[in-house]
């Protein structure tokens, strides 16, 4: 299928190519581990616990072999001449001698003892992200638990040190992807924004980012570990038995290349299970996010049902996917199993033959069956490695887009200094990313120190060309400057330190008065918040309500009215001390008296600093020091009120007559 048209179903209009080559996988892959370098510390004191406890299960066969040969079986000990790996003849040495009980009793308590040291350590084929959980299999509880990957290997009082470690080092690890995709997401430009859902981001930043651990685990410590494990393994299995078994270590390598044979080709198809497996739990998540958001105006058309209809449909669909990557993890488990075992049942047969034929000790039988399980296992983690990456590949490139989607901007690293004389446009373009032009051919002076008003009949660009300003939009060719700095040379931090965009909805919190108003600027002194208040009219009000400034808002600042909330939101504006002020429709909700004064207090409060109103209403234009008139994208007037006026066919005296009919 098309890849496109799988991500237009999930309502995905931004991230829309997907799939990966493998050497695009091989470069997530890269850029992922470069994260261990934040958590340096952390990580080599795990990979010197981890290296240890590769140590402590290599003896369990030789453990078994003692165990068969001395008290089974009764035979007396001979260190020297049966099969020992001279490695492990100084621990054996105080047995020498020993009746059979009490080689039993040493035997026992070296097990108890390393027991509690070590506990029971997991078969290195285990998958890393399974540390005694189950693995669940949707991707949420899977990213729940991707927080406690690579825990542990071994039980036991080690193990519990090395896990605390661990869990630490993983979310530090997923909490620094975190927060930088949670800046960038914060930073996207506006027409991004529209086209991202809000949904989709939180499943990013909450379900995406904790399988970047994961990556850095299994290409750092997780080969090391098999690869030392192993060797040790063959290094004692051929110094003891490589003589009388050499098939037992060709079987091994025989099973790394069979599983790597039958997993490779699935290795795109998990990729793009998992994308699209994510895409439908993010748009489930998406199809919750916006029902609730709207509640009230699907509760008020009537339309619960239709909601609850879409929202069934969005889930059946993101479980549907589950399953599949779920079936898929079921088959790549079927083929590690059968693989497994039955190379154990081939090697069963050949070390059975040379016990029956008296080339072996029953004990011998015990050892080796037991180190070739362990080698088996290894090998079929070595297998299945580049498969069982794919599920954190998946999600870490679903986390990478975002980071990157915005990155090409702001290189100059210089900081901007605050604007003093004027914002020039020239030659500006704009197009929305669906290729609809907003404006064309936009040339402009706006000096500091006064208020400029923008207008125009509705769709006529207004907002769009206000946008420019914070960085909300970038001009498709054209070039904006601040005094002399170009904007697209700077970052969406720096204009946004320059630039302050009151909206037209109010954006308040459920918090008290002051808060709302501190949110500007946390550092603002209660004179400073006066005087902002006072500037936008909103002083009046405050102070007639019964705990002043101190007044809780309900949900959304519900709890005062729509024209309160707007006068509350160009305080806040005004506190953030910016030079730039953008107001889009600021006396929209006031009645014509209070209108006249925040337009006469703004112009007292514009020294050094420039308004910028988007206004429908004449009376709010006509004091304004320059009026800049658009329609169709396009300039069409720029002057004061009674200049334009004068204009005999002047468009913006053309829409003042039109409204004063
Ligand atoms: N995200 C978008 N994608 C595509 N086109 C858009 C987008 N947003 C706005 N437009 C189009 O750009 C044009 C200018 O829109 P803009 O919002 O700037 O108008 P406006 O002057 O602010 O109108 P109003 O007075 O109604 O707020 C319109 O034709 C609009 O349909
Ligand atoms: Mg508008």
């Amino acid at each position: 299928m098309d890849q496109s048209a799988i991500n237009n179903k999930f309502d995905d209009r931004i991230d829309l190519v997907t799939d990966l080559t493998g050497l695009e996988a091989l470069k997530m892959v890269g850029r992922s581990l470069l994260f261990i370098g934040r958590v340096k510390l952390f990580f080599f004191t795990k990979l010197f616990f981890a290296l240890i406890s590769v140590l402590p299960p290599l003896l369990v066969p030789w453990i078994l072999k003692i165990i068969v040969d001395q008290v089974v079986l009764q035979q007396p000990i001979d260190i020297y001449s049966t099969n020992f790996p001279s490695i492990l003849i100084p621990l054996l040495t105080p047995l020498d001698g020993l009746t059979p009980s009490e080689v039993m009793f040493a035997v026992t308590s070296f097990m108890l003892i390393m027991l509690v040291i070590f506990g029971l350590r997991a078969p290195a084929a285990q998958q890393a992200e399974t540390w005694g959980m189950p693995v669940g299999y949707d991707p949420a509880t899977q990213s729940e638990q991707a927080l406690s990957a690579g825990g542990s290997e071994t039980s036991g009082l080690w193990g519990l040190i090395e896990l605390s470690l661990t869990i630490k080092m993983t979310q530090r690890l997923a909490n620094e992807l975190r927060i930088q995709l949670m800046e960038r997401l914060t930073r996207l430009e506006m027409t991004t924004l529209d086209d991202q859902r809000i949904g989709d981001s939180i499943y990013r930043v909450m379900y995406d980012s904790p399988l970047l651990p994961g990556i850095c685990y299994r290409l750092t410590l997780e080969p090391l570990l098999l690869i030392l494990g192993t060797a040790l393994n063959i290094y004692l299995m051929q110094s003891t038995y490589g003589g009388v078994l050499p098939e037992l270590l060709k079987i091994s390598l025989f099973l790394i290349f069979l599983i790597l044979f039958i997993t490779i080709p699935l290795t795109g198809l998990a990729r793009r299970l998992n994308q699209t497996n994510r895409a439908a739990g993010a748009s489930t998540t998406n199809t919750m996010e916006e029902s609730i958001e709207n509640i009230s105006v699907v509760q008020s058309l009537g339309g619960s049902d239709k909601e609850t209809e879409r929202f069934s449909k969005a889930s059946e669909e993101s479980y549907r996917r589950h399953r599949h990557t779920a079936l898929l993890d079921a088959f790549i488990s079927l083929v590690n199993y059968t693989c497994v075992f039955g190379s154990i049942a081939i090697a069963f047969v050949l070390i059975t033959n040379k016990v029956i034929g008296d080339e072996l000790t029953v004990g011998d039988y015990s050892a080796l069956i037991g180190m070739f399980y362990m080698l088996s296992a290894s090998a079929a983690g070595l297998g299945l490695y580049w498969v069982e990456l794919q599920k954190n590949i998946a999600a870490v490139r679903r986390v990478f887009f975002f980071i990157d989607y915005t990155s090409e901007y702001g290189h100059d690293d210089n900081r901007m200094d605050r604007i003093q004389n004027e914002i020039k446009i020239r030659d500006v373009n704009f197009s929305y990313p669906d290729g609809r032009t907003a404006l064309s051919e936009i040339n402009l002076d706006l000096p500091i120190g006064q208020v400029t008003a923008i207008v125009g009949p509705t769709g006529a660009g207004k907002t769009s060309l206000a946008y420019l300003l914070p960085g909300y939009l970038r001009p498709s060719s054209g070039e904006i400057w601040f005094d002399d700095y170009k904007l697209s040379d700077r970052s969406v931090k720096d204009i946004r330190e320059q630039v302050t965009y009151v909206f037209q909805e109010h954006m308040l919190l459920s918090d008290s008065i002051k808060e709302n108003l501190l949110l500007a600027c946390p550092d603002a002194t209660d004179e400073e918040i006066d005087d902002a208040c006072k500037t936008a009219g909103a002083d009046e009000f405050i102070n007639k309500l019964p705990n002043g400034i101190h007044t809780k808002l309900g949900k959304a600042g519900n709890t005062i009215s729509v024209g309160q909330k707007q006068r509350i939101s160009i305080a806040r504006g005004l506190l953030r001390n910016t030079p730039i002020i953008i107001l889009d429709e600021p006396t929209a909700a006031l009645d014509p008296k209070t209108e006249n004064k925040l337009i006469a207090r703004l112009k007292g409060a514009s020294k050094g600093k420039l308004f910028v109103i988007i206004a429908h209403r004449l009376s709010t234009v006509k004091a304004a020091d320059q009026i800049i008139f658009i329609e169709n994208g396009k300039i069409e007037d720029v002057g004061s009120h009674d200049e334009l006026m004068l204009k005999k066919n002047g468009r913006y005296r053309h829409f003042v007559n039109l409204q004063n009919q």
